[in-house]
């Protein structure tokens, strides 16, 4: 049975899928095998992606398949170690489901106010539908230059009680690495891709600390 991993937000452009990608690698290069599963039809970005990716024959390899409700999705279960949900760019009715089916919800955000309200609002909701905190994590998107920013935006997320992840920088070689089938731990910087590691252990970490969760690979 595959862990399942959601990434999730209320508002669109906050870095779900950047983040989806960058974890679909880091498992991959474990020998895992995974699916993304892109739940958002309209846009398709990492369908589009992973296309990119294989035709350039790009290692480790990544599968990628969009689906219009988590059910279907769920069926390729026993198929894969990992399936990680790339939601919809804002929130819609699938996303209490994908977060309900998952083991681990990672709630990406911009470090501004206006990013980071709807993102803990979105995650109390989660709370009030009985899914437990520990299954919730925090991550950081085009985090920028002050230091300022990146430590209050954190403080907020700790204050609302839920564990920070990490952070991914704002880099131009991100976005080119994305458009040629790269994920953000890929770039051409061994600086950009540490920093983007460090939030991607924070993700394997909160999944080793669940319960009976650590054996699949
Ligand atoms: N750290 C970064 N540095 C530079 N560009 C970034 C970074 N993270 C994301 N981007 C760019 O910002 C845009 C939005 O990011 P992304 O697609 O990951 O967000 P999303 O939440 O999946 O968006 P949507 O809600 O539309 O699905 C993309 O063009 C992406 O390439
Ligand atoms: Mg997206």
């Amino acid at each position: 049975m595959a862990i399942k991993i959601a990434v999730l937000s209320q508002k669109g452009g906050v870095g779900k899928s950047t983040l989806a990608r960058c974890i679909a690698v880091e498992y991959a290069s474990h020998n895992w095998s995974v699916k993304i599963a892109d739940m958002d039809l309209k846009q398709r970005t990492v369908t589009a992606w992973n296309a990119m990716r294989m035709e350039r024959g790009f290692e480790p390899s990544i599968e990628v398949q969009g689906f219009a409700n988590v059910k279907d999705a769920l069926k390729q279960e026993s198929n894969y170690d990992l399936i990680v949900f790339d939601g919809a760019g804002q929130a819609d009715i699938q996303t209490l489901n994908i977060a309900e089916a998952s083991d681990f919800i990672i709630l990406p955000t911009g470090v501004s106010t206006d990013d980071l309200v709807p993102q803990i609002k979105l995650a109390h909701e989660f709370i009030k539908k009985g899914i437990e905190r520990k299954r919730i994590g925090f991550s950081l998107s085009r985090v920028g230059s002050s230091e300022r920013e990146l430590s209050d935006a954190k403080e907020y997320i700790e204050v609302a009680g839920y564990r920070f992840l990490g952070r991914i920088d704002e880099k131009t070689s991100i976005t080119q690495a994305h458009d040629i089938g790269k994920a953000a731990n890929e770039t051409k910087y061994s600086t950009v891709n540490h920093v983007v590691d460090e939030v991607l252990q924070g993700v394997i970490d909160s999944i080793e600390s669940l319960d009976n969760k650590i054996e699949a690979a």
